[in-house]
Protein backbone atom coordinates (compact mmCIF):
# COMPACT_ATOMS: atom_id res chain seq x y z
CA UNK A 1 0.00 0.00 0.00
CA UNK A 2 1.04 3.36 -0.82
CA UNK A 3 1.29 6.38 2.04
CA UNK A 4 -1.41 7.90 -0.11
CA UNK A 5 -3.73 4.52 0.00
CA UNK A 6 -3.19 4.91 3.55
CA UNK A 7 -3.89 8.03 4.25
CA UNK A 8 -6.90 7.53 2.57
CA UNK A 9 -8.28 4.64 4.81
CA UNK A 10 -7.40 7.28 7.92
CA UNK A 11 -9.65 10.48 5.94
CA UNK A 12 -12.73 7.56 5.85
CA UNK A 13 -12.59 7.37 9.39
CA UNK A 14 -12.07 11.07 10.43
CA UNK A 15 -14.35 12.17 7.87
CA UNK A 16 -17.04 9.96 10.04
CA UNK A 17 -15.71 11.21 13.01
CA UNK A 18 -16.20 15.08 11.93
CA UNK A 19 -19.80 14.06 10.37
CA UNK A 20 -20.96 12.95 13.34
CA UNK A 21 -19.98 16.55 15.62
CA UNK A 22 -20.40 19.03 12.36
CA UNK A 23 -23.37 16.61 10.45
CA UNK A 24 -24.03 19.01 6.92
CA UNK A 25 -21.43 21.82 7.82
CA UNK A 26 -18.47 19.59 8.16
CA UNK A 27 -17.31 20.59 4.47
CA UNK A 28 -17.16 23.87 4.83
CA UNK A 29 -15.48 23.57 8.38
CA UNK A 30 -12.86 21.35 6.47
CA UNK A 31 -12.05 24.13 4.31
CA UNK A 32 -11.27 26.67 7.24
CA UNK A 33 -9.48 24.51 8.76
CA UNK A 34 -6.96 23.91 5.50
CA UNK A 35 -6.50 27.78 5.66
CA UNK A 36 -6.07 27.46 9.47
CA UNK A 37 -3.75 25.32 9.35
CA UNK A 38 -1.71 27.22 6.31
CA UNK A 39 -1.97 30.47 8.35
CA UNK A 40 -0.45 28.95 11.75
CA UNK A 41 2.44 27.51 9.56
CA UNK A 42 2.74 30.84 7.90
CA UNK A 43 3.40 32.16 11.41
CA UNK A 44 5.61 29.48 13.31
CA UNK A 45 8.09 32.32 13.79
CA UNK A 46 5.80 34.24 15.72
CA UNK A 47 6.57 34.23 19.58
CA UNK A 48 3.51 35.77 20.89
CA UNK A 49 1.25 33.27 18.77
CA UNK A 50 -1.52 30.82 20.05
CA UNK A 51 -0.77 27.19 19.79
CA UNK A 52 -1.93 25.44 16.83
CA UNK A 53 -5.35 23.01 17.92
CA UNK A 54 -5.99 19.93 16.63
CA UNK A 55 -8.78 18.99 18.57
CA UNK A 56 -11.37 19.64 16.11
CA UNK A 57 -11.93 16.47 13.72
CA UNK A 58 -12.42 18.95 11.10
CA UNK A 59 -9.01 19.82 11.34
CA UNK A 60 -7.23 16.63 11.96
CA UNK A 61 -9.16 15.75 8.84
CA UNK A 62 -7.43 18.95 7.12
CA UNK A 63 -3.82 17.91 8.46
CA UNK A 64 -3.88 13.93 7.65
CA UNK A 65 -5.11 15.05 4.14
CA UNK A 66 -2.56 17.99 3.18
CA UNK A 67 -0.04 16.44 5.26
CA UNK A 68 0.62 13.63 6.61
CA UNK A 69 1.63 11.12 2.91
CA UNK A 70 4.09 14.06 2.28
CA UNK A 71 5.65 14.02 5.29
CA UNK A 72 5.87 10.10 6.13
CA UNK A 73 7.81 9.90 2.18
CA UNK A 74 9.97 12.43 4.04
CA UNK A 75 10.37 10.18 6.88
CA UNK A 76 11.13 7.28 4.48
CA UNK A 77 14.01 9.30 2.40
CA UNK A 78 15.59 10.12 5.70
CA UNK A 79 16.06 6.44 7.00
CA UNK A 80 17.23 5.44 3.13
CA UNK A 81 19.73 8.00 4.09
CA UNK A 82 20.79 6.96 7.37
CA UNK A 83 20.64 2.94 6.11
CA UNK A 84 23.29 4.32 3.23
CA UNK A 85 25.58 5.66 6.01
CA UNK A 86 24.88 3.47 8.58
CA UNK A 87 26.45 -0.26 6.62
CA UNK A 88 23.12 -0.81 4.59
CA UNK A 89 20.72 -1.20 7.40
CA UNK A 90 19.21 1.01 9.90
CA UNK A 91 18.17 -1.72 12.51
CA UNK A 92 20.13 -3.85 14.22
CA UNK A 93 17.84 -6.24 15.74
CA UNK A 94 14.45 -8.33 15.35
CA UNK A 95 12.80 -6.22 18.18
CA UNK A 96 12.76 -2.55 17.64
CA UNK A 97 11.61 0.50 19.75
CA UNK A 98 10.47 3.72 17.68
CA UNK A 99 9.32 7.01 19.47
CA UNK A 100 7.84 10.00 17.53
CA UNK A 101 7.72 13.18 19.30
CA UNK A 102 4.82 14.98 18.45
CA UNK A 103 3.48 12.06 16.27
CA UNK A 104 0.34 12.12 16.61
CA UNK A 105 -0.91 12.36 13.26
CA UNK A 106 1.09 9.30 12.35
CA UNK A 107 3.06 10.74 9.77
CA UNK A 108 6.54 9.00 10.52
CA UNK A 109 5.09 5.88 11.95
CA UNK A 110 3.91 5.09 8.51
CA UNK A 111 6.98 6.28 7.13
CA UNK A 112 9.06 4.12 9.29
CA UNK A 113 7.09 0.97 8.02
CA UNK A 114 6.37 1.60 4.98
CA UNK A 115 10.56 1.84 4.56
CA UNK A 116 10.91 -1.29 6.51
CA UNK A 117 8.09 -3.07 4.04
CA UNK A 118 10.59 -2.13 1.25
CA UNK A 119 13.75 -2.86 2.84
CA UNK A 120 13.58 -6.27 3.36
CA UNK A 121 17.32 -6.52 4.53
CA UNK A 122 16.33 -4.66 7.86
CA UNK A 123 15.96 -7.58 10.72
CA UNK A 124 12.84 -6.14 12.34
CA UNK A 125 9.74 -8.37 12.84
CA UNK A 126 8.75 -6.77 15.89
CA UNK A 127 8.11 -2.83 16.31
CA UNK A 128 7.07 -1.11 19.82
CA UNK A 129 5.99 2.10 18.62
CA UNK A 130 5.57 5.65 21.22
CA UNK A 131 3.64 8.22 19.86
CA UNK A 132 3.77 11.25 21.94
CA UNK A 133 1.76 14.22 21.19
CA UNK A 134 0.15 16.91 23.34
CA UNK A 135 -3.45 16.48 21.39
CA UNK A 136 -4.92 13.54 23.38
CA UNK A 137 -7.78 13.49 20.24
CA UNK A 138 -4.90 11.67 17.82
CA UNK A 139 -4.43 8.58 20.05
CA UNK A 140 -7.37 6.86 17.74
CA UNK A 141 -5.97 7.41 14.32
CA UNK A 142 -3.36 5.15 14.16
CA UNK A 143 -3.68 2.68 16.65
CA UNK A 144 -4.72 -0.05 14.12
CA UNK A 145 -2.45 0.74 11.33
CA UNK A 146 -0.67 -2.77 11.22
CA UNK A 147 -3.56 -3.77 9.96
CA UNK A 148 -4.22 -1.45 7.44
CA UNK A 149 -0.82 -1.46 6.39
CA UNK A 150 -0.87 -5.78 6.24
CA UNK A 151 2.65 -5.75 7.09
CA UNK A 152 4.85 -8.50 7.63
CA UNK A 153 6.30 -6.80 10.77
CA UNK A 154 3.98 -7.61 13.59
CA UNK A 155 3.16 -3.72 15.22
CA UNK A 156 2.13 -2.62 18.41
CA UNK A 157 1.32 1.39 18.26
CA UNK A 158 0.80 2.90 22.19
CA UNK A 159 0.06 6.63 22.34
CA UNK A 160 1.18 8.66 24.94
CA UNK A 161 -0.26 12.11 26.08
CA UNK A 162 3.13 14.63 26.22
CA UNK A 163 3.37 18.00 26.38
CA UNK A 164 7.17 19.28 25.95
CA UNK A 165 6.06 22.48 27.24
CA UNK A 166 4.52 20.78 30.62
CA UNK A 167 7.65 19.02 32.23
CA UNK A 168 5.02 17.07 34.58
CA UNK A 169 4.22 15.32 31.52
CA UNK A 170 7.55 13.97 30.97
CA UNK A 171 9.64 13.74 33.87
CA UNK A 172 8.61 10.69 34.81
CA UNK A 173 8.15 9.28 31.64
CA UNK A 174 11.13 6.30 30.62
CA UNK A 175 9.66 3.98 28.53
CA UNK A 176 10.02 5.77 24.95
CA UNK A 177 13.61 6.58 26.16
CA UNK A 178 14.48 2.98 25.21
CA UNK A 179 13.91 3.74 21.58
CA UNK A 180 15.97 2.70 18.51
CA UNK A 181 14.79 5.24 16.72
CA UNK A 182 13.24 9.01 17.72
CA UNK A 183 11.73 11.21 14.95
CA UNK A 184 11.31 14.68 15.03
CA UNK A 185 9.12 15.37 12.17
CA UNK A 186 7.85 18.69 11.76
CA UNK A 187 8.12 19.51 15.36
CA UNK A 188 10.66 21.59 16.48
CA UNK A 189 8.95 24.61 14.70
CA UNK A 190 5.66 23.98 16.52
CA UNK A 191 7.22 24.39 19.48
CA UNK A 192 9.99 27.04 19.45
CA UNK A 193 7.77 29.54 20.15
CA UNK A 194 6.91 28.27 23.23
CA UNK A 195 10.31 27.88 24.88
CA UNK A 196 9.81 29.65 27.62
CA UNK A 197 12.37 29.75 30.11
CA UNK A 198 14.50 26.52 27.80
CA UNK A 199 11.66 24.02 28.58
CA UNK A 200 11.73 22.79 25.12
CA UNK A 201 15.96 22.82 25.51
CA UNK A 202 15.73 20.71 28.77
CA UNK A 203 12.95 18.39 27.03
CA UNK A 204 15.88 17.25 24.75
CA UNK A 205 18.63 17.66 27.11
CA UNK A 206 16.43 14.68 28.60
CA UNK A 207 16.48 12.57 25.48
CA UNK A 208 19.58 13.06 24.45
CA UNK A 209 21.47 12.46 27.97
CA UNK A 210 18.92 9.53 28.67
CA UNK A 211 19.03 7.62 25.64
CA UNK A 212 20.99 4.46 24.87
CA UNK A 213 24.03 4.09 22.88
CA UNK A 214 23.72 3.44 19.42
CA UNK A 215 19.61 5.37 19.23
CA UNK A 216 19.51 7.17 15.95
CA UNK A 217 17.28 10.36 15.48
CA UNK A 218 15.99 12.07 13.05
CA UNK A 219 15.47 15.59 12.58
CA UNK A 220 13.21 16.92 9.43
CA UNK A 221 11.39 20.06 9.76
CA UNK A 222 10.34 23.26 7.71
CA UNK A 223 13.87 24.64 6.10
CA UNK A 224 14.14 27.94 7.81
CA UNK A 225 17.80 29.33 9.83
CA UNK A 226 15.81 29.60 13.09
CA UNK A 227 14.16 26.28 13.22
CA UNK A 228 17.75 25.03 12.08
CA UNK A 229 20.07 26.69 15.08
CA UNK A 230 17.28 26.48 17.68
CA UNK A 231 17.27 22.90 17.23
CA UNK A 232 21.08 22.53 17.02
CA UNK A 233 21.89 24.43 19.71
CA UNK A 234 20.23 21.20 21.33
CA UNK A 235 23.13 18.72 20.11
CA UNK A 236 25.45 20.57 18.97
CA UNK A 237 28.34 20.57 21.52
CA UNK A 238 27.69 17.41 23.32
CA UNK A 239 29.87 15.02 23.01
CA UNK A 240 27.56 12.07 23.83
CA UNK A 241 26.30 12.72 20.32
CA UNK A 242 27.60 12.74 16.82
CA UNK A 243 25.70 13.87 13.24
CA UNK A 244 25.90 11.34 10.64
CA UNK A 245 24.26 14.02 7.93
CA UNK A 246 22.49 17.38 7.72
CA UNK A 247 21.41 19.01 5.11
CA UNK A 248 19.42 22.55 4.87
CA UNK A 249 16.85 24.21 3.17
CA UNK A 250 16.32 21.98 -0.04
CA UNK A 251 13.25 21.75 -2.02
CA UNK A 252 12.07 18.31 -1.46
CA UNK A 253 9.15 16.31 -3.00
CA UNK A 254 7.82 12.90 -2.13
CA UNK A 255 8.95 9.91 -4.08
CA UNK A 256 7.65 9.12 -7.52
CA UNK A 257 5.68 5.69 -6.24
CA UNK A 258 3.36 8.11 -4.24
CA UNK A 259 0.53 9.76 -6.35
CA UNK A 260 -1.91 11.70 -4.64
CA UNK A 261 -5.06 10.79 -7.24
CA UNK A 262 -5.71 8.29 -4.39
CA UNK A 263 -7.07 10.98 -2.35
CA UNK A 264 -8.92 12.17 -5.45
CA UNK A 265 -12.90 12.39 -4.24
CA UNK A 266 -11.49 14.48 -1.30
CA UNK A 267 -9.25 16.82 -3.76
CA UNK A 268 -12.36 17.08 -5.62
CA UNK A 269 -14.32 18.33 -2.67
CA UNK A 270 -12.25 20.73 -0.78
CA UNK A 271 -10.69 22.09 -4.24
CA UNK A 272 -7.39 21.11 -2.83
CA UNK A 273 -4.36 19.01 -3.39
CA UNK A 274 -1.65 17.50 -0.56
CA UNK A 275 1.33 19.96 -0.22
CA UNK A 276 3.75 17.69 -2.38
CA UNK A 277 6.61 20.27 -2.34
CA UNK A 278 8.29 21.80 0.84
CA UNK A 279 11.58 23.34 1.73
CA UNK A 280 13.10 21.01 4.14
CA UNK A 281 16.28 20.77 6.89
CA UNK A 282 17.20 17.18 7.70
CA UNK A 283 19.14 16.04 10.58
CA UNK A 284 20.42 12.22 11.41
CA UNK A 285 22.08 11.82 14.75
CA UNK A 286 23.64 8.97 16.72
CA UNK A 287 24.15 8.89 20.18
CA UNK A 288 27.68 7.19 20.58
CA UNK A 289 28.26 6.84 24.52
C1 LIG B 1 3.00 19.81 12.41
S1 LIG B 1 2.46 18.46 13.36
C2 LIG B 1 3.71 17.27 12.93
C3 LIG B 1 3.15 15.92 12.92
C4 LIG B 1 3.98 14.81 12.30
N1 LIG B 1 5.16 14.55 13.06
C5 LIG B 1 4.31 15.11 10.88
O1 LIG B 1 5.47 15.19 10.50
O2 LIG B 1 3.37 15.27 10.08
C6 LIG B 1 2.91 18.91 15.00
C7 LIG B 1 2.44 17.94 16.08
O3 LIG B 1 2.95 18.39 17.32
C8 LIG B 1 1.95 18.29 18.32
N2 LIG B 1 2.26 19.30 19.34
C9 LIG B 1 2.14 20.65 19.24
N3 LIG B 1 2.56 21.24 20.36
C10 LIG B 1 2.97 20.24 21.19
C11 LIG B 1 3.53 20.21 22.50
N4 LIG B 1 3.73 21.34 23.19
N5 LIG B 1 3.87 19.02 23.04
C12 LIG B 1 3.65 17.87 22.35
N6 LIG B 1 3.10 17.84 21.12
C13 LIG B 1 2.77 19.01 20.54
C14 LIG B 1 0.64 18.53 17.58
O4 LIG B 1 -0.48 17.97 18.27
C15 LIG B 1 0.93 17.86 16.25
O5 LIG B 1 0.53 16.51 16.30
Amino acid sequence: MTLFELVKVALDELYDEGKAQHGASLDDKIKAKISYLAGGYRGLTDSSRRAISYRDPATRFAYVMKYVATHGDYVVQTLEALRDVNGGKVFSAESARLSCVGGGPGSDVMGVLKYLSENKKEPVKKLTCYLLDGEQAWADTWTEIGDALQSPVSINVNFQPLDVTKPESWNSQKKFLLADLFTFSYFVSEVKAFDKGGVVGDFWDKIFTEASIGANFLYIDNGYKEFNEFFDSFWRGRKDVECLYEDDNQWTTPRGSEQSDELGEYKTKFGQSPKLKSMISTRILKKIK
